[in-house]
């Protein structure tokens, strides 16, 4: 059953590092990507019965890890994934990083669609390789990928940033749209390095990882997560899939080279009790919660003069189209929070392509949703009387 919790005084960032985040902590958190609810009680058993032994010393990845993430990977995604293409890791963002050291050379052109997750780009320049921006753009209700231009970029490129589904946008990728990446990548020779962290939280659609169509096997780099899924990011578990030998051997020498190849042992025991069918069934429930929520947010943002809520087919972020309020970047800022006592992410930090734009996370209690969004209607209101 999921149960939403006062997270306040528990350390975490959405709650706890409102002051410094907006200079304010009245405000209702909407931001980064975590979640209010708690996790199954399948995890939480898990790491109650690793704490009942009371030593946390280094920690080795058991089959049974490797096992409960290719059983995720049929049942979900109907993959068949072999167990020697896993290869454990920390965080997500930490494997990007990897894959640019192992894979590109300093001046190589990465190729990223922006609007994107801030780390994307800031990765690529932290280790002086070129953003080739390949901006999605906005057709028929959707973001959709420029083609045209993802292959002029191509050309100049030795990898593909590909964020799948897409944080902000919350685009779940066709099988067409993907065989046209798959296309370009294999004519230009690309590494597709696919972030899948939200490909667990599908609400439109279906999710097809790009490594499992045939031509993109031996070229596909997948990162994926149960942290956003089961809201355990500070286990710092996630894990790697690579087909290909040669690749996969590259990228583990670069994991060495860094000395982040260690076990975290909740991670490790949370991970397996996450990829169970008993969590597969809260996981369930919490799809559709989170589908009625977005429901919910869309319609209630869309009668909100100025606002447009692009419905997201993955993930609990809400991308809101805030340019008919004729509000620069810093004014939609402090109307956000200082007018409507809501905080939520800019959209400009997520790339130029979000400029006039705003992201909300909406997993959260319904109350706390409908509270949120009645404040934004209500500074809304307030601020059109007054001009
Ligand atoms: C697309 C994407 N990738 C990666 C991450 C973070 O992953 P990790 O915490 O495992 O580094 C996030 C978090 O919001 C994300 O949205």
């Amino acid at each position: 059953m999921l149960e939403f919790l006062d997270r306040r005084g528990s350390n975490c960032h959405k709650y706890d590092s409102l002051k410094e985040r907006f200079g304010r902590d009245d405000i209702l958190p909407m931001w980064v990507a975590d979640a209010d609810y708690a996790v199954p009680d399948t995890i939480l058993l898990a790491i109650k019965n690793r704490a009942s032994h009371p030593i946390f010393g280094y920690t080795r990845y058991d089959e049974m890890f490797f096992k409960a993430i290719k059983s995720w990977y049929a049942r979900r995604f109907e993959w068949d994934i072999d167990r020697e293409w896993i290869l454990p890791a920390q965080g997500v963002v930490v494997s990007i990083n990897t894959a640019i050291e192992a894979f590109t050379d300093v001046d190589d052109g990465v190729i990223i669609q922006t609007p994107i997750y801030p780390p994307f780009f800031k990765s690529i320049k932290r280790h002086s390789r070129k953003v080739l921006d390949n901006t999605l753009i906005f057709k028929d209700g959707k973001f959709q990928i420029d083609f045209d231009d993802l292959e002029k970029k191509a050309q100049k490129a030795k990898m593909l940033l590909l964020c799948s589904p897409h944080n902000p946008t919350g685009r779940v990728f066709t099988l067409d749209e993907l065989k046209n990446i798959a296309d370009i990548a294999n004519r230009y020779d690309l590494i597709v390095v696919s972030d899948e962290i939200h490909s667990d939280i599908i609400l439109e659609g279906k999710h097809i990882s790009i490594a499992s169509l045939a031509n993109m096997k031996d070229r596909t780099i997948t990162l994926h997560a149960p942290s956003k899924t089961f809201n355990i990011a500070s286990l710092n578990t996630s894990f790697v899939i690579i087909e290909n030998d040669s690749l996969r051997r590259k990228f583990l020498s670069f994991q060495h080279k860094t000395g982040l190849d260690d076990g975290n042992c909740f991670g490790i025991e949370a991970l397996k009790a996450a990829y169970t069918e008993e969590s597969e069934k809260w996981l369930e429930e919490l799809l559709v919660f989170l589908k009625n929520s977005r429901d919910m947010a869309v319609d209630m943002l869309n009668r909100v003069n100025g606002i447009k809520a692009i419905p997201a087919e993955a993930t609990y972020l809400l991308w809101l189209d805030c340019t008919d309020t004729g509000m620069s970047d810093d004014e939609l800022k402090n109307f956000f929070v200082d007018e409507a006592k809501v905080g939520l992410n800019e959209g400009i930090s997520f790339g130029e392509a979000g400029s006039g734009y705003m992201r909300l996370n909406f997993a959260c209690s319904t109350d706390i949703l409908k509270e949120a969004l009645g404040r934004v209607d209500d500074a809304m209101k307030r601020r059109l009387n007054e001009d």
